[in-house]
């Protein structure tokens, strides 16, 4: 089925996890919109991407030369196709092209009204109703998309699950927010650009900075069944592991885990892995700018010595996810001299690296991906 995915805000790194787990061919038809082909239902998908907030169907193509009046005759059909005995809830957003303007709600309702049909609509943003105003009302939300050559007429199919993502995100017993966690649906994109759309049941999967276990808690929400997890902070492994144990009980999902005490640099496991995503230390989150160089020599280091050590670790053809550090304000900073490096240890990289940061931050993540050779 050919589906229109409303992507988050980090779309570059939402269209990597699309193309990386339903459909290579993926492309975007507006910088926040992702046209894919999958077999997956639209709950499937949504439930599986970390990045995707809305699945979309396709009702129709149009031109975009439409006036005002044929566009307001494509909703009221449509309204009029979904309308069933009770009252219609109905919204309209308009996604691309924010200099049109706005279709008028109250304009609609009169429409409807005069052909019969009962309706009301919620207030919502141009761009559609939240997640959470879905998931919780029974809406039918149509959204006219604005591409460069046409105007696609879809509907709202399926919504991110965001009270899931909140208890993930808030009630995990254990949070070490003051050293920096990595967000949950970062930690979600990160574990589908490893596995994409490999067999999931012999899947071991490795974080050797695990901090809170952002990473392993996603891969045990997709179903994979072995995760190690490892820090050099005893804190951090004991929270770890209870926050582990809370998802298996709360959120009612069977899988093994391990969590070491171990410094990355030295880890040693009994068996081989063919995953490993993690997010390293990146240094403090609001450094001194003076002392930057010398915080990059010490991470450069801290790397290296990971890398290398990872080689005992990871099965031949193992995916290897990894967050770097990028400082905005010192851009000659960067790990290039590094990556090369990994190249002559058995690491090729396999994507263009993917930016994530909060605005102005003085630190930015950037998502590599390599395969290892083994
Ligand atoms: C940025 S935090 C990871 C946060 C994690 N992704 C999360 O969302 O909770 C980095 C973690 O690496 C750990 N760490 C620092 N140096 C380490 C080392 N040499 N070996 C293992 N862990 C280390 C820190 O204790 C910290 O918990």
């Amino acid at each position: 089925m050919q589906y229109l995915l409303l992507l988050g805000n980090t779309p570059k790194l939402s269209l990597a996890e699309i193309r990386a787990v339903l459909d290579s061919k993926a492309k975007p038809v507006l910088e926040t919109v992702a046209q894919a082909e999958s077999n997956l239902t639209p709950k499937e998908v949504v439930d599986r991407l970390g990045g995707t907030i809305k699945v979309l169907k396709i009702v129709g193509k149009f031109a975009k030369e439409q006036d005002q009046e044929q566009v307001k005759d494509l909703i009221i059909n449509q309204f009029k196709k979904e309308a069933k005995d009770k009252k219609l809830n109905f919204y309209v957003a308009q996604i691309g092209e924010k200099s049109r303007p706005r279709i008028d709600l109250n304009q609609i309702k009169t429409k409807l009204t005069q052909l019969g049909i009962k309706s009301r609509y919620s207030p919502g943003r141009r761009i559609g109703l939240s997640a959470a105003k879905l998931l919780h009302q029974e809406v039918v939300e149509l959204n006219l998309v604005y591409t460069q050559k046409e105007l696609i007429l879809t509907k709202t199919i399926a919504v991110q699950d965001i009270d899931l993502w909140t208890k993930r995100d808030r009630h995990r017993p254990y949070t070490q927010r003051k050293k920096g966690m990595l967000p949950l649906k970062v930690a979600r994109m990160m574990v589908n650009l490893a596995v994409g759309q490999d067999k999931l049941k012999k899947a071991k999967l490795l974080d050797p900075f695990i901090g809170s276990g952002s990473t392993l808690i996603e891969a045990a929400m997709i179903g994979i069944n072995y995760l190690i997890g490892a820090d050099i902070d005893k804190k951090a492994t004991q929270g770890a592991r209870e926050n582990l144990r809370w998802l298996k009980e709360v959120f009612d999902l069977k899988f093994d885990y391990e969590v070491h005490h171990q410094d990355a640099t030295k880890l040693n496991l009994t068996t081989k892995v063919n995953y490993l995503v993690s997010e390293p230390f990146l240094g403090k989150q609001t450094p001194d700018i003076k002392k930057i160089r010398h915080v990059y020599l010490g991470l450069e280091k801290l790397y290296w010595g990971a890398f290398k050590n990872f080689t005992h670790l990871l099965a031949p053809g193992a995916k290897v996810v990894v967050v770097f550090p990028a400082w905005p304000s010192r851009p000659e900073l960067d790990f290039s001299a590094l990556i090369d490096k990994l190249s002559q240890i058995g690491y090729t990289n396999t994507l263009e690296p993917l930016s994530y940061g909060r605005k102005k931050a003085q630190v930015e993540r950037k998502i590599w991906q390599f395969s290892y050779k083994g």
